[in-house]
Formats: structure tokens, C-alpha cells, sequence
């Protein structure tokens, strides 16, 4: 086990702070207490360490001794997380980030990993690890007891030959798998939403797949309304692009650029837009921080509301300030939410006057105006 001063240091930072979120959790413990027991495991081969929150798995392995420690996070968040945390223990340099291929996974003898939420994100994974990895990988995959299914494991086992269970600890528990079983890749999917007429592409870890969210599907039918003289639009947080596509392929004198912290979403993005004969820019990056000021006319989102394991609206929070910031005077922000988180208020202060323009039975379409003046 690392010394547990290494997880006492580690923060969340950038991703929302708050008493119930926290950096390190059990499953990730029990997965680096797993391979430290490992018999015969040779601690100069690569490892691939992937789906680490926030570097607790990666930091923890590079302090049992690991020398080449290879990292996959779908999260720029999370990479910027592991970076900050690697500083804060003098960790820097420990360790390479990689896509999620074979330049992460070749020649790899273990696999550390969180189970991701998704079934789709864990089929994607197991199937690059049985494609690139040596034959005789090892996979130790951590969850918390509240978040594993037995389809977890099904998964798994299209994969590998041996899929086994260890024991629960602290509400979490280990999946060893075995004896990989290279079967082609499922993904990037691509379905086609006839009534929308587009063909939304997706990889395996991002959200609504590669169907068409229904707040999405309400906020498509307002974008012909959205700032007509706008030259310029940000789809925050993209996901698969369908917002962006939309806008690019019906406003040609528009430039749009889709953004996610999401390193599936933006590559899905980029892959609906193409799929529909229209280009867009995409942007790995958390919460477009890397966006000049009063630079973008427009910016559409239809807003995350989990952050992690726990329903918390910093995540949303973080996107409507972003947006203030990034928006031109006179810009506006269109934004599509669950009616009941009423972020009316939020918005406001955050962006500028907002108005709603329509309603379903179950979401809003709200409206904010970047003021001319800063307030
Ligand atoms: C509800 S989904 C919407 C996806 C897509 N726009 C759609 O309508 O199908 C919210 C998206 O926000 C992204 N996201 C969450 N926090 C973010 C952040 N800090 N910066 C950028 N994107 C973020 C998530 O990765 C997710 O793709």
C-alpha cells in the first residue's frame, strides 16, 4: 500500500471541490493493494493505469515502484488533476499520458483501472486492452460495490478468458481478468436519428451514445433562432456534436467549435460532423478555459448535472460562468435544462438577462444576453 501521506495530499482541483467529493476512494486502494501483492510482477514493464480520477491509481503505482507508468484518463479534468497532484508530491515526470490505443497499451503486462460507469466505456476499454496488450495481461479493475453490476463482468468476459471477482473491502471490489481474447472493436458506433435527419457518431464513454438526448432533441428546434448575425459558436459541452453539426451544416457562414472535457466526446464530435458532410473545430478542454475573453457571439449547451458519483450542480455552475467570460458583449448563451433545476437566477448572474424561451413537459429552453456594459 502507498504511504497513505501520498493520498492525503491529492486533490480534485480543477473539478469541483466539496466536503462529499472526494480524491481517493476504495476502490482505488484496493486495486493498488491487489498489485502490490501480485506475485512475480516485474515493476520495470510498462503499466497502464486508465480511468484514474484524479491520480491517486497512477501516483500510487509510481510509488510502489512502477517505472513506466502509462495513463489513459477520458478527462482533460482529470489529467490537469493528476499534473497538479504529481506536483504536489514531487511525482512530475513519472509518467506518460496517452490516447486510449496502442501507445498505451502495447507491450503491457497489467492494467490498472476504475470500472467506468458506462457498459459502452468498459467495452471500449476491454477491447483495446485485448487488442494491444501482451497476451498474458492482468486487469484489476476497482469499483465501489454501489456502482458494479454483474453485466460488468459480462462485459469483461467478451474479452478476456477469466473474469473473477475478489473480495469486498471498504464497499469496494476488485475484477481480475485474464487471458485476453482479441475480438475486433465495437467502437467509434454511428446511428442514424432519421426525424433529425443526422448520423451521430459515437465512442464508448460519452454521454447519451449514439442516440439523441431529449433535451438535446428540444434545444435543436431552437437553433434557426439563435443570434441570426452571429459569426462565430461554441457547442459547450459537445459530446457526440449534434448541437455543433446542426449549426455548422444549416449556417455556413457560422464558425463552429465544439468543446468537451472529454477526450470520446471530442473525438465523436468531430466524427458526427464529418459523417454529415460539415466541419467543425473541436477542443479538448475544461470549460473552455482555454478561450480567449469576449471572444464567441454564441454558445449552446445542453449542461451536465452529475458530477462524479454525487448530483451536484458545481459542474453546470462552472459552464455558465465560462460562458459569461467567453462571450462577446451582446452574445448569448442558449441553454437547455431539467425544468425542475430552475437555473433561471444562476444563469443570470452568471451570463445576463435571460429569458425562457419555451417549455416541454419536462425541460426549458433558457436564453442569456451577454450585457454591452461589464457589470
Ligand atoms: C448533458 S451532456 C451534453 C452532451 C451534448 N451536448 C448533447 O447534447 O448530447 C454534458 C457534456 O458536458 C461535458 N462536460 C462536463 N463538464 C465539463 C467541463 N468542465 N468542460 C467541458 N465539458 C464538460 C460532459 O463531458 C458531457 O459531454
Amino acid at each position: 500500500m502507498p504511504d497513505e501521506s501520498l493520498f492525503d495530499a491529492l486533490r480534485r482541483e480543477p473539478d469541483a471541490e466539496a466536503p462529499n467529493l472526494h480524491a481517493v476512494d476504495a476502490a482505488d486502494r484496493l486495486v493498488l493493494d491487489t498489485v502490490a501483492e501480485l506475485p512475480g510482477i516485474d515493476r520495470t514493464m510498462p503499466i497502464a493505469v486508465i480511468g484514474d480520477r484524479y491520480g491517486a491509481m497512477t501516483l500510487g503505482a509510481v510509488s510502489l515502484g512502477f517505472t513506466a507508468v502509462r495513463v489513459h484518463q477520458d478527462a482533460v479534468t482529470g489529467a490537469r488533476a493528476l499534473e497538479l497532484n504529481a506536483a504536489r508530491v514531487s511525482l512530475s515526470d513519472s509518467y506518460t499520458q496517452h490516447t486510449l490505443g496502442a501507445e498505451l497499451l502495447t507491450g503491457v503486462g497489467t492494467v490498472l483501472m476504475q470500472l467506468p460507469r458506462s457498459l459502452a466505456e468498459l467495452t471500449e476499454i476491454a477491447e483495446h486492452i485485448a487488442a494491444h496488450a501482451s497476451a498474458d495481461v492482468v486487469v484489476l479493475a476497482g469499483g465501489r460495490d454501489k456502482h458494479m453490476t454483474p453485466a460488468m463482468n459480462d462485459v469483461l468476459k467478451k474479452s478476456f478468458e477469466t473474469v473473477t471477482a475478489g473480495r469486498g473491502r471498504q464497499k469496494a471490489r476488485v475484477l481480475t481478468a485474464t487471458g485476453a481474447v482479441a475480438s475486433g472493436m465495437t467502437y467509434p458506433v454511428s446511428k442514424r436519428i432519421a426525424d433529425v435527419d443526422m448520423t451521430v457518431v459515437a465512442h464508448g464513454a460519452v454521454f447519451a451514445g449514439a442516440g439523441l438526448d431529449i433535451g438535446t432533441r428540444f434545444l435543436l428546434e431552437y437553433t434557426p433562432k439563435m443570434l441570426p448575425r452571429a459569426r462565430s459558436a461554441v457547442d459547450l459541452g459537445c459530446g457526440t456534436g449534434i448541437l455543433a453539426t446542426e449549426l455548422a451544416r444549416t449556417r455556413p457562414d457560422l464558425e463552429v467549435i465544439a468543446t468537451d472535457r472529454s477526450a470520446a466526446a471530442i473525438a465523436s464530435a468531430s466524427a458526427t460532423a464529418a459523417a454529415n458532410g460539415t466541419r467543425i473545430s473541436v477542443i479538448a478542454d475544461d470549460a473552455m478555459s482555454t478561450f480567449d475573453s469576449e471572444s464567441v457571439d454564441l454558445v449552446v449547451c445542453n449542461p451536465p448535472f452529475h458530477e462524479g458519483a454525487a448530483v451536484h450542480t458545481g459542474a453546470a455552475s462552472k459552464l455558465f460562468v465560462a460562458a459569461g467570460r467567453v462571450l462577446r458583449p451582446g452574445g448569448q448563451m442558449w441553454t437547455v435544462y431539467n425544468t425542475h433545476l430552475n437555473y433561471r437566477r444562476e444563469l443570470a448572474d452568471a451570463v445576463g438577462p435571460t429569458d425562457l424561451m419555451g417549455r416541454n413537459g419536462k425541460f426549458t429552453v433558457a436564453r442569456s444576453v451577454r450585457p454591452s456594459e461589464q457589470r
